[in-house]
Formats: structure tokens, sequence, C-alpha cells
């Protein structure tokens, strides 16, 4: 079976249907945000405070290429869609699952997050979070070869849904 990529906002469940895909594939599960870290040496807080955003999405892109070619379940960053480059080079590692997921479910789970992995939504507003969030939407789905709406399933049954689809 080809490699399986999920994008999707954070909070939108990528590492855990990540693993459950990985488990019903036997594919191997990466996590992108795992191999920046690895790649920087340091949390992607610590990266964000010293070299920002920017920097960041370098090193997230540098990561992407690096999967072009793959036959692993990967679940990628949230704001990997932000540059148009990830995109076109998303797009050509189809299938891409868009894990569609709405502020109503994501920001409870946010603010319940204490991890060093998302400095973008660290004492951040609902309001500033969804104003991160929105502008993304259009990529998620230009870039997505499928789209599962994941608000009123578990994490089982989106992994159901996206092994029936492929
Ligand atoms: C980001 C999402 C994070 C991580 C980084 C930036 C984003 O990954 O890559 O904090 O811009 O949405 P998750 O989506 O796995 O939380």
């Amino acid at each position: 079976m080809k490699g399986i990529t999920l994008i999707g906002f954070m909070g939108a469940g990528k590492t855990t249907v990540g693993k459950l895909l990985s488990a019903e594939t036997g594919m191997e599960h990466i996590d992108f945000d795992d191999k920046i870290v690895e790649e920087i040496g340091m949390t992607i807080q610590e990266y964000f405070d010293l070299y920002g955003e920017a920097a960041f999405r370098e090193k997230e892109t540098k990561v992407l290429k690096k999967y072009i070619d793959h036959n692993f379940v990967i679940s990628t960053g949230g704001g990997i869609v932000m540059r148009p480059e990830n995109r076109e080079l998303l797009k050509a590692m189809a299938p891409v699952v868009y894990l569609e997921t709405t502020p109503e479910v994501f920001i409870p789970r946010l603010k319940n997050d204490h991890t060093t992995v998302r400095p973008l939504v660290v004492s951040k507003s609902p309001e500033e979070i969804k104003d991160v969030f929105e502008p993304r939407i259009l990529y998620y789905k230009e870039t997505a070869s499928m789209i599962v709406s994941t608000d009123k399933q578990t994490p089982e049954e989106v992994t159901k849904e996206i092994l029936a689809n492929l």
C-alpha cells in the first residue's frame, strides 16, 4: 500500500489517527513534529523563541522533502500548508487526508495543551486561535485528496473512513 499523509489544524487528531492507521495497515508512523525536533535539537517552543516561525517553516520544508516518496503514515504539523512550495510537495504525496475540525472542538482541546509543541496557541484567546485557523482552511482543502470530517467521529471511526475511501 502507498503511504498516507495527514494534514489539518492543531488538535484535529493527526497524531492519534496516524497511530491507528499505522496499527491497521502495518505501515510505520512518522510524526513530522518529532522529526523537526530531532533536526533542531531543541523543543519547538525553544526554536520559535530563538529563531521565529519563518525559520521553523524552513526546517519543516526540509523534513517534508525527505519524505516525498514514502510508504509511511505521516502526521504533519498544522502549519505545513502555509508555504506554497509545501502544498505542491504534499500534492505529489497523495493520498493526503485533511482531518477537518471546527473551533468548537479544537479550541477546548488546545486550551488543555501544555506541551512545548504549539507555540502559536500558547497564551492565545479563542479569537486569536481562530485567526490562525481561518486563512488555512482553503489551503487544507486545496492540498487534500480526501477530506474527513472528524468532529462527530471517534478516532477509530475516522480511521475506518479513511481506509474505506483509499
Ligand atoms: C503548528 C502546529 C504544530 C507544530 C508547530 C506549528 C502550526 O503541530 O508543527 O507548533 O502552525 O499549526 P501540530 O499540528 O501537530 O500540533
